[in-house]
């Protein structure tokens, strides 16, 4: 496994693997890596002849006040994860390397799917997170790249930045990888207090619960997240529900009606960590 941290360094390398005719697979990944990722670098590994796991936490994606400086960072470990998954390049830049001017004055932003659930508290995020990736795209040229149906927004917005801007990339989306009470895997559930964690299963508990419902009778959704708010004030008390949601998911505007295909989503604030989770009901090819 070779370790870039320039963005000459790993160009030398995509090009020899393309010019061998490898097919290049890209994880774009903030590190602290855990099951969540290494599941979409197996998949990579599975889909691609040559696999790029890039590792930068994205200051311009956390907007002031948010936890960029207490972000977990382990690049050892992730290093070794990524050894023992066999990826082939893991691209490690340095902010400088990224933004050498300390920004980047070209932005790329995707208008109104930016400033829907997770865009309301966070207005500026999915504009770094855009540009960021599609730097990666032109820095590594990849055939296909791989996220997380965890980050359902994220993926919708960047398959259609892809589509838009003409990227010749194959997003590639992976279903949720949970713990076993539920709870989605995430870097930032280490924030969690004790008494928070053991609450935190509820999240996706009320996801469940609403699955069952719209399932079930398909009643308004308004009803749906209701419920969903009487579960979560009842099972985790110590969160504050920045959303609860029941949206279309290629448009991410909230339904009234809960036919499927539609996606429930939430974001709960805990006392250091926001969570989001979701499930999509018979929508699992997001944005398809
Ligand atoms: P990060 O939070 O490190 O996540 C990297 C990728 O892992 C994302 O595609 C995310 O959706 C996926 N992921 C995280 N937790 C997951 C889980 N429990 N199951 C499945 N996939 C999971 O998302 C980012 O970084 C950044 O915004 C990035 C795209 C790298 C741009 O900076």
């Amino acid at each position: 496994m070779k370790v870039a941290e320039t963005i000459e360094d790993v160009r030398v390398l995509v090009v020899e693997a393309r010019r061998a005719g490898r097919a290049v697979g890209l994880v774009p990944t903030m590190g602290a890596l855990h099951e969540g990722h290494f599941s979409l670098i197996d998949a990579a590994g599975s889909e691609c002849d040559f696999v790029v796991v890039s590792i930068f936490v994205n200051p311009t994606q956390f907007a002031p006040g948010e936890d960029l400086a207490a972000y977990p960072r382990r690049p050892k470990e992730d290093l070794s994860g990524c050894e023992a998954r066999g990826v082939d390049v893991v691209f490690m830049p340095a902010v400088e390397v990224m933004y050498p001017d300390g920004e980047a004055l070209t932005e790329v932003t995707v208008g109104r799917l930016g400033k829907r659930l997770c865009g309301r508290s966070r207005p500026t995020h999915f504009v770094g997170v855009c540009t960021v990736v599609a730097k990666l795209f032109n820095i590594i040229r990849p055939d296909k790249a791989y996220f997380g149906a965890k980050d359902f927004q994220q993926a919708v917005i960047i398959r259609r930045m892809a589509g838009d801007l003409d990227f010749p990339v194959d997003i590639v989306v992976r279903p949720t990888v949970r713990e076993a009470s539920g709870l989605a895997v995430s870097s930032r559930n280490a924030y969690l207090a004790a008494d928070e964690r053991a609450q935190a299963p509820a999240l996706y508990k009320s996801l469940c619960l609403a699955e069952r419902m719209i399932r079930d009778s398909r009643p308004p959704a308004a009803e749906v997240i209701a419920e969903m708010k009487k579960h979560l004030a009842a099972e985790a008390p110590l969160g504050r529900i920045d959303y609860v949601q029941i949206v279309d998911p290629q448009t991410l505007l909230d339904v009234e009606r809960t036919d499927p295909p539609v996606l429930i989503a939430l974001a709960v604030k805990f006392a250091k960590a926001r969570l989001i989770d979701n499930i999509p009901v018979d929508a699992d090819e997001i944005g398809a």
